[in-house]
């Protein structure tokens, strides 16, 4: 058979499986496993070794790069030869039109997929994940993923590299702001919901995109809290606290997996068989494709893990990572080492096919233009529902840290303030801005202007009516040295009844690459707060950031902070609500924040020790001799503008079997004059073990809420596996013996407690 011939039979049979739906099966339904795999099948024994390879490779597009680009200057012509299996960074129907047309002069016409960082929104910007993890609101959370979902894919996208689970201890690590926090057990039901959002029902419809868990595995215990830097831990560590959060990814059915920059005990994520091979696709059954990290199989050889690209591919493919992200790697040595018989046909069919079958679940083979429509996309990313729910999600995410009664007018405290309040100054160098709101991680819509980000000051005006005077003074920048604009802040400051101060971080110190040894309030602001304090005029205190920061003296002295994070593009009317009481603050801390760096790494459920710090009179104890071992703020820490009474809490029983369950019921009492809602966390700690246990770990919580005076009661379930936990062999398992429950406001604000016990 000549070629030509070969070509025009193999167009024709796809064309029959691809194109042609049997009578019954409506169009753009969700196609039967069995039919999927039919297809692939069929696809890929048309497929040549460098089509294979093509799809294996994936580049990064026109728009802002997310990290350093190997230069392709060939990369439309090896589209059109099907040699590009997916690219990202390309915004915009116009534009991921225009790539996929190129595919489409492909010889097999395999539609491309699009991918995009969609990490907290896409046109509307939702706060930082770590600020939606401080919600702790899940609904509201899937939520948020559902409505990126919704505008990134009208927008031609397919695929987001979200969410990352990754746990971090350290607020050194700036990709803190990426993720949810220290706790393992808050990380998992948020991956959970998140990837529920972003996928919707059906990968098929054409308003869900595909999620990405990652980054496999535990980058976030980068030593040192530096990116990119090696971890080391031990396996038992490794699966009771980095790895759950992945998993629940893999229940909630997430199509893709991302590996990781980082080595993990000596070899690397992106080439580590035992990650990708035996849990991944081995245990845990996962079926869909893994993506390297950005040029993470070329950096193989940094490692010294490898010699050369040949090596890196070989490493990657062979631990199961499929597709090859920037490295060029796949792309320049595959085809060498299929034929030199050091990488089988059956392993390069094996990840071309759990790329292809995405493919066809996202309905693109039927249509590959389906996430093309501009209208679509015109009335997605214009629409004023979405805008309301992403300011209902930033006053969700805000931690009332302090809010001390004043002076001698006893209970009266700044916040709420009154919307009567004849002058207030607004001062402090976020006040004004706009992309700072959005933070890391934003997309960067070129073609739409920031218009539609309200600022701060903008939100401020939103709220306040007539006889309000505002005044704006910025009095220093973020983060420099120069106190020229301390007197005029001052002299404004004067003049008002109440000042917000307005400091933070600039949005791009927290994020990736952006690690921090210091993590103090950057530049001259806490000096700022300081001067103005002098003045003597009641301050409400608003620290924008993507991680916990340091700022002691602001803590001590002012009577009111709320924690405001990066909340992205309602952040000016989220802000106002909480000042103005029209959003009772909820928000409680995901991370521990420390007093000064030197306590880092630090998170609430450690161990006990042999020598426990609670023996304030001992000296040879596990403690610093210059400062307490206790936080700043602790995990699950945040006030409201009411107080919550916890009682009468109630066991069904005091003794379980492990086939039985306990109910754990309480009261809750909102004791204040106004409506709230409050995050009752429910914490363990299994008094002797197998191997040692932390002295609190959080096991489930409820946010509830609570209209002024109102109790409710609200039940727990204690069951076996929420008293399990990885023995010395990295064995699931629960002991009989003694629980401690208690339950609290935050880990360090227990209000009742209980024992009971385990009989077998
Ligand atoms: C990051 C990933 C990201 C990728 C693509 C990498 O540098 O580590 O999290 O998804 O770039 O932008």
């Amino acid at each position: 058979m000549t070629n030509t011939l070969k070509i025009i039979l193999a167009s024709a049979i796809l064309f029959t499986f691809t194109f042609c739906e049997p009578k019954s099966a409506p169009k753009n339904n969700a196609l039967t496993e069995a039919v999927i795999n039919q297809k692939v099948d069929s696809v890929l024994a048309l497929m040549t070794l460098p089509e294979k390879i093509g799809q294996l490779n994936q580049y990064t597009g026109d728009n802002t790069a997310t990290g350093p680009i190997t230069i392709n200057p060939n990369k439309q012509q090896e589209i059109k030869e099907g040699l590009i299996g997916s690219m990202l960074n390309i915004l915009g129907t116009k534009y991921t039109r225009q790539y996929q047309d190129l595919a489409m002069q492909s010889r097999l016409k395999i539609p491309l997929i699009f991918a995009q960082d969609v990490i907290h929104g896409y046109k509307t910007t939702f706060p930082i994940p770590l600020a939606e993890a401080a919600s702790w609101d899940l609904e509201a959370m899937q939520l948020s993923a559902r409505i990126a979902a919704v505008e990134a894919s009208a927008s031609g996208i397919h695929w987001t590299f979200a969410p990352m689970v990754d746990i971090a201890r350290d607020p050194r690590w700036g990709r803190v702001m990426e993720g949810a926090g220290e706790d393992t057990y808050l990380g998992s039901k948020i991956a959970f919901a998140k990837v529920k959002g972003f996928q919707g029902e059906n990968l098929n419809n054409v308003n869900t995109i595909m999620a990405c868990t990652k980054h496999f595995a535990a980058y976030g215990a980068a030593v040192g809290g530096r990116d990119y830097n090696s971890v080391d831990m031990s396996e038992r560590m490794l699966w009771e606290t980095y790895l759950p959060p992945f998993k629940a990814t893999i229940d909630a059915g997430v199509a893709t997996f991302m590996n990781a920059f980082n080595d993990l005990n000596g070899i690397p994520a992106t080439g580590n068989s035992y990650l990708q091979r035996e849990v991944l696709k081995g245990k845990w059954n996962f079926k869909g494709f893994v993506v390297s990290d950005w040029g993470s199989i070329g950096e193989m050889i940094n490692h010294g893990y490898v010699k050369d690209g040949k090596g890196a591919a070989l490493a990657a493919i062979t631990a199961g990572s499929d597709m090859d992200m920037e490295s060029n790697a796949y792309r320049n040595n595959l085809e060498q080492l299929v034929k030199e018989n050091k990488v089988s046909m059956t392993l390069i069919d094996e990840a071309v096919k759990r790329i292809l079958h995405k493919k066809f679940e996202l309905g693109l083979f039927d249509d590959p233009y389906k996430y093309c429509n501009p209208e679509r996309e015109q009335q997605a990313l214009n629409n004023p529902e979405h805008t309301k729910i992403a300011r209902a999600m930033a006053s969700k995410s805000i931690v009332l840290l302090k809010n001390t009664p004043l002076g001698e007018e006893k209970g009266a405290r700044i916040l709420p303030l009154s919307k009567n309040i004849k002058t207030i100054a607004f001062i402090g160098p976020m006040v004004k801005l706009k992309r700072a709101n959005h933070g890391f991680w934003a997309i960067d819509l070129k073609e739409i202007d920031s218009s539609y980000i309200v600022s701060q000051w903008e939100g401020l005006q939103n709220k306040v009516g007539k006889n309000t005077k505002l005044l704006y003074a910025k009095g220093c920048d973020i983060n420099d040295d120069n106190k020229n604009g301390f007197a005029q802040a001052i002299a404004t400051a004067k003049q008002a009844d109440v000042v917000i101060l307005s400091i933070g971080e600039r949005w791009n110190m927290s994020g990736e690459a952006e690690s921090r040894s210091n993590i103090h309030i950057p530049g001259v602001q806490e000096d700022l707060v300081k001067a103005i304090a002098a003045t003597g005029k009641p301050i409400v205190v608003l620290i924008n950031a993507g991680r916990p920061l340091i700022f002691n003296w602001t803590a001590d002295n002012m009577p009111a902070i709320l924690y405001t994070w990066w909340l992205g593009s309602e952040a000016g009317n989220a802000i106002a609500d909480v000042l103005f009481g029209d959003y009772n603050p909820s928000g409680k801390l995901p991370m521990t924040f420390p007093r000064v760096e030197g306590q880092i790494p630090i998170y609430y459920n450690h161990f006990n020790t042999g020598r426990p710090s609670i023996n304030e009179d001992k000296i040879y104890k596990s403690a610093y001799i210059d400062l307490p071992n206790s936080p700043k703020f602790p995990f699950g820490y945040g006030l409201s503008y009411t107080n919550f009474k916890y009682s009468d809490l109630k066991l069904s029983k005091n003794k379980m079997k492990s086939d039985e369950t306990i109910e754990v019921s309480l009261k809750i009492t909102n004791t204040g004059k106004v409506a709230g809602e409050e995050v009752v966390q429910l914490y363990l700690r299994d008094k002797v073990g197998a191997v040692v246990r932390p002295i609190i770990e959080l096991k489930d919580f409820q946010k509830i809420s609570l209209k002024a005076s109102e109790t409710k009661t609200i039940t727990f379930i204690i069951d076996k596996e929420k008293l399990s936990f990885y023995n010395e062999k990295v064995e699931w398992i629960s002991e009989p013996g003694e629980f401690d429950l208690m339950i609290g406001s935050s880990s360090a604000d227990i209000r009742l407690n209980s024992i009971f016990e385990l009989t077998n």
